[in-house]
C-alpha cells in the first residue's frame, strides 16, 4: 500500500503544524459555550472535539471534506458499468482530503482483498456464538476478537516513538476494513443460510463482493451496496458510533478495540439500530393496515405510535434541521430501480405523512426523515429479509469513516479525553449564585 501510505503521510507534516500554531499560539480562544441543558442534554451543539474527516450542516447535511453527496456520486470512481461511487474512494478521500483516480482506488481494492481471509481461530469465535445472538453482537465480538493480531499494540509495547503511531494504527486499519465484508457475510450466512457460506469473488470491489458473499448476485444490488457503503461512512465526530471509536482510541486502545465500541454504540435503537427498527414497524404497519393504507389510516397509525410513547423511528436528527441527503440519495435510487415496490410506496407516504404530524406534537426538532428511513425497504427489495441484519451493513461502512479518523487521531496526537463532570448540587450551587 505504498501510494496510499505515502500520500498520507505527505499530508500529515501541514496539518500537524496547523494543529500545534492552534494550540500554542490560539489555545485560549472560547469557541464553545456550555450551558446547563447541554450538561444534561447530550452535550448537544458544544464544539469541543475536532474530526477532520467531515462536517454536519444542519440544513445542508453532511459534506465529506467539502464534498456533499450529489458531488460524490458523480465524482468517485465507480465499478466498470457501474453508475454508484466505490467505496473504497470514499476512504482514500477521507483520509487523504483529496479525490482519488481510478488507479488509486484500484490499489485500495487489491490492497483490501491481499488483507480479506479471516484467521482460523476468529472462523472458530464466530462459530461458538448461539446464531439467535442479534448479527451486532456477533459483528463486534468478531471485531474484537481480532484484536489478537493488532501491530498498534503490539508495536506500542515494543516502544515505538509517538510521531509514528499513525503507521502501525494505518496497517490495523487496513487489515480490519479488508476482513469486514467477510466477518459480516459469515454472520449472515451462519445465522440465516444454513451455515453456507460462499467464497470471494477475487474480480470483485469490495462493495460488489460483500453483496456477493452475502448470497445477492444482482448487479443492481451490489449497486446499492457500493452507494449505501459510501452514504452511511461518516457523519462528523459527535455521533454515538464516532465518538465512542474516537474515545475509546484517545485511550491508545487500537483499533480493533475501539471499533468494536463503536459498533456497540451504533447497535443501540436511537442511532444505527433505527434502521432495522424502521423496517419492523413499516412492516407491522402494513400487516395491521392490510396492505398500502390510504393517507388517513397512515395519519392515524402514527398518532398511535407517539400516543403510546414511542417514537416514529427514521424521522428527526440531532443535528440535522431538514431532509437527510442520505434520504434523498437512496429515494433517488428507488424511484430509479424499485419500481412499484409496495413498501416503497408506504415510506413515500410517510414522507408526506410524517413531518407535519410531528410538528403538530411540537416535540422534535427536527420532523423530516434520515438516512434509516430508507435503507431498510432497499435492502428487503433485493431479499435481504433479516431486518436484525441492517445494521450490520451500516457498521461496515461507518467503520471507512471512523477509522479514517482515527488514523488521524494518532497522527496528529490528540489527547486521551478527559471532559469534566460536574454534580447536581454543584450546578444548584452555580444557579445560586
Ligand atoms: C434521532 C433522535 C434520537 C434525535 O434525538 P434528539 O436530538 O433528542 O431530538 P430532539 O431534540 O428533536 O428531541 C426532542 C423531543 O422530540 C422527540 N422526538 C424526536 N424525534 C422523534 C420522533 N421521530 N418521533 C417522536 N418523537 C421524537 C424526542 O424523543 C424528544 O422528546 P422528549 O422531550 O420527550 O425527550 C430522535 O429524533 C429520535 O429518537 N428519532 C427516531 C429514531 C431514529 O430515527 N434514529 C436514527 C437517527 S439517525
Amino acid at each position: 500500500m505504498a501510494s496510499l501510505k505515502e500520500k498520507f503521510a505527505s499530508k500529515l507534516g501541514p496539518v500537524r503544524d496547523q494543529v500545534r500554531k492552534h494550540i500554542k499560539e490560539h489555545g485560549d480562544v472560547e469557541i464553545s459555550k456550555v450551558t446547563v441543558a447541554q450538561a444534561y442534554g447530550g452535550m448537544r451543539g458544544v464544539k469541543c472535539m475536532v474530526t477532520e474527516t467531515s462536517a454536519l450542516d444542519p440544513f445542508e447535511g453532511i459534506r465529506f471534506r467539502g464534498y456533499n453527496i450529489p458531488q460524490l456520486r458523480e465524482k468517485l470512481p465507480k465499478a466498470p458499468g457501474g453508475e454508484e461511487p466505490l467505496p473504497e474512494g470514499i476512504f482514500y478521500l477521507l483520509l487523504t482530503g483529496e479525490l482519488p483516480t481510478e488507479e488509486d482506488v484500484q490499489e485500495i481494492t487489491n490492497e483490501w482483498r491481499a488483507r480479506s481471509a479471516l484467521p482460523d481461530f476468529l472462523v472458530d469465535v464466530l462459530k461458538s456464538i448461539p446464531n439467535d445472538t442479534h448479527p451486532m453482537t456477533q459483528f463486534s465480538q468478531g471485531i474484537l476478537a481480532l484484536q489478537r493480531d493488532s501491530i498498534f499494540s503490539q508495536k506500542y509495547r515494543e516502544g515505538i516513538s509517538k510521531m509514528e503511531y499513525w503507521d502501525p494504527m494505518f496497517e490495523d486499519v487496513m487489515n480490519l476494513l479488508a476482513k469486514l465484508p467477510a466477518i459480516a457475510s459469515y454472520i449472515y450466512r451462519k445465522s440465516y443460510k444454513n451455515n453456507e457460506h460462499i467464497p470471494p469473488d477475487p474480480d470483485l470491489d469490495w462493495g460488489g463482493n460483500f453483496a456477493h458473499m452475502i448470497g445477492v448476485e444482482s448487479e443492481e444490488f451490489k449497486e446499492l451496496m457500493r452507494l449505501y457503503l459510501v452514504l452511511h461512512s461518516d457523519h462528523e465526530g459527535g455521533n454515538v458510533s464516532a465518538h465512542t471509536t474516537h474515545l475509546v482510541g484517545s485511550a491508545l486502545s487500537d483499533a480493533y478495540y475501539s471499533l468494536s465500541a463503536g459498533m456497540n454504540g451504533l447497535a443501540g435503537p436511537l442511532h444505527g439500530l433505527a434502521n432495522q427498527e424502521v423496517l419492523r414497524w413499516v412492516m407491522n404497519l402494513m400487516d395491521e393496515l392490510g396492505g398500502v393504507p390510504d393517507k388517513e389510516q397512515l395519519t392515524k397509525y402514527c398518532w398511535d405510535t407517539l400516543n403510546s410513547g414511542q417514537v416514529i423511528p427514521g424521522y428527526g436528527h440531532a443535528v440535522l434541521r431538514q431532509t437527510d441527503p442520505r434520504y434523498v440519495a437512496q429515494r433517488d435510487f428507488a424511484l430509479k430501480h424499485l419500481g412499484d415496490n409496495e413498501i416503497f410506496q408506504v415510506v413515500s407516504a410517510l414522507y408526506d405523512v410524517v413531518p407535519p404530524i410531528l410538528e403538530e406534537q411540537g416535540k422534535a426538532k427536527n420532523p423530516w426523515p434520515n438516512v434509516d428511513a430508507h435503507s431498510g425497504v432497499l435492502l428487503l427489495h433485493y431479499g435481504v429479509t433479516e431486518y436484525d441484519f441492517y445494521t450490520v451493513f451500516f457498521g461496515a461502512s461507518r467503520a471507512i469513516g471512523v477509522l479514517s479518523s482515527l488514523i488521524w487521531d494518532r497522527a496528529l496526537g490528540l489527547a486521551i479525553e478527559r471532559p469534566k463532570s460536574v454534580t447536581s448540587e454543584w450546578i444548584a450551587g452555580q444557579l445560586k449564585g
